[in-house]
């Protein structure tokens, strides 16, 4: 019966991989029959929420009636913090779903888009839904080849993805980078700047990426409250353009896309969690500078990263063998053969004392001395 469903599916969504999440812990503890693991696989804050249970409690006032998006106190917040109209703002179901929203808004089937050859799967599968067509550009030294994206660029490019920091490699392209890509990018083409690492990003405290959205109407800059706030489970993220850009997304977004307890989460965080903000990105590079150090001694490139993960390509191993060998340990780590990279992986920035476990973990793996 499931294979006549798949049948009447139409013909873009058959295409569609499925996505790869990373494992969790109740699927892994089926699996293997241990009691406890650490999850480092899906770029998660280690130190958990931003907001204590009495906090997210009060976020629940008001659920019996529907959310007022375009009004919530969070719309204004957000445009103080980064000094933009109202009307430049775009609330997301997670900014996932602003992806999705800016293929439906924009792609017809014979549309391409185009963007990097080992990052994010949404973006592929978000031009999909609309039998677009995805077209992955070779990176350089497992970073954006801008150059190389403009070049690929013809009448029937119509959306530019760029993770910035880019999931997995954690590359970065510089405002000085992104400038000169801009100005070469024909208008009929809409750049997406996804910048859900961006509160990782320590070489630029001015937010200097911003300014772009002044002289690109065909920019959109995303972010998320799920990475540094700690808030992937309520699902809350927000897109940054001009305001014809936003109104056109406003048409395709349903009418409660986001719910009121993200809503008032994110708001209160926004608000009142700057210390938090700060303590993650301290510790952050604090892991950074011990993984960075200990894989001088690993068979492995450890990629330079901007976000909160590290990226190992490893020389002679593969994902999966690492992996097993973490999981036995009890550490979910990310392989990254469904990012076309099977000698690569990802390990989300934890805890000091986590950190420590991994390392001893693949010091053990790659068989040097801990
Ligand atoms: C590059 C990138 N963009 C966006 C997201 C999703 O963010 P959100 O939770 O806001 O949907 C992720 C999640 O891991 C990501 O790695």
């Amino acid at each position: 019966m499931s294979d006549d469903i798949n049948t009447l599916a139409n013909d873009s969504i058959q295409e569609i991989p499925a996505y790869t999440p990373g494992h969790s812990i109740e699927a892994m503890k089926k699996a293997t029959g241990r009691h406890s693991f650490t999850k480092l696989a899906s770029n998660e804050n280690p130190f958990g929420c931003s907001l204590s249970k009495d906090e997210l409690s009060q976020c629940f006032n008001d659920c019996n009636v529907y959310p007022d998006i375009n009004t919530h106190p969070l719309i204004e917040s957000l445009a103080q913090k980064h000094q933009l109209s109202t009307d430049q703002l775009i609330l997301g179901n997670g900014s996932d779903e602003i992806f999705q929203s800016l293929a439906l808004a924009f792609l017809n089937t014979n549309d391409t888009v185009l963007s990097a050859e080992h990052t994010f799967s949404v973006y592929q599968s978000a031009t999909m839904l609309r039998g677009a067509t995805y077209t992955p550009i070779t990176m350089k030294n497992y970073g954006y080849d801008y150059q190389a994206i403009c070049q690929a660029i013809t009448d029937q490019t119509k959306l530019i993805f760029i993770a910035n920091p880019n999931n997995p490699t954690g590359s970065y392209l510089r405002y000085d980078e992104l400038s000169k890509f801009l100005s070469q990018v024909p208008n009929h083409v809409i750049v997406v700047l996804d910048e859900a690492y961006k509160d990782y990003v320590e070489t630029d405290p001015l937010d200097s990426n911003l300014n772009l959205l002044q002289s690109y109407p065909n920019l959109i800059i995303t972010r998320t409250f799920s990475k540094i706030y700690g808030l992937a489970g309520l699902r809350i993220g927000y897109g940054m353009a001009d305001k014809a850009l936003i109104q056109l997304l406003n048409k395709v977004r349903l009418p409660f896309n986001t719910n009121t307890v993200a809503l008032n989460a994110a708001h209160l965080a926004l608000e009142t969690k700057s210390d938090f903000v700060r303590h993650s990105q301290v510790m952050n590079q604090t892991g950074y500078a011990l993984y960075k150090d200990a894989a001088t001694s690993w068979p492995v490139h450890c990629l330079a990263s901007k976000g909160n993960f590290i990226c190992l390509v490893m020389t002679h191993h593969s994902a999966e063998e690492a992996f097993n060998h973490c999981l036995n340990h009890g550490f979910i780590i990310r392989k990254l053969t469904s990012f076309g990279l099977p000698n690569a992986i990802r390990i989300t920035i934890g805890k000091p004392n986590q950190n420590e476990g991994v390392i001893a973990c693949l010091n053990q793996f790659f068989g040097s001395k801990s």
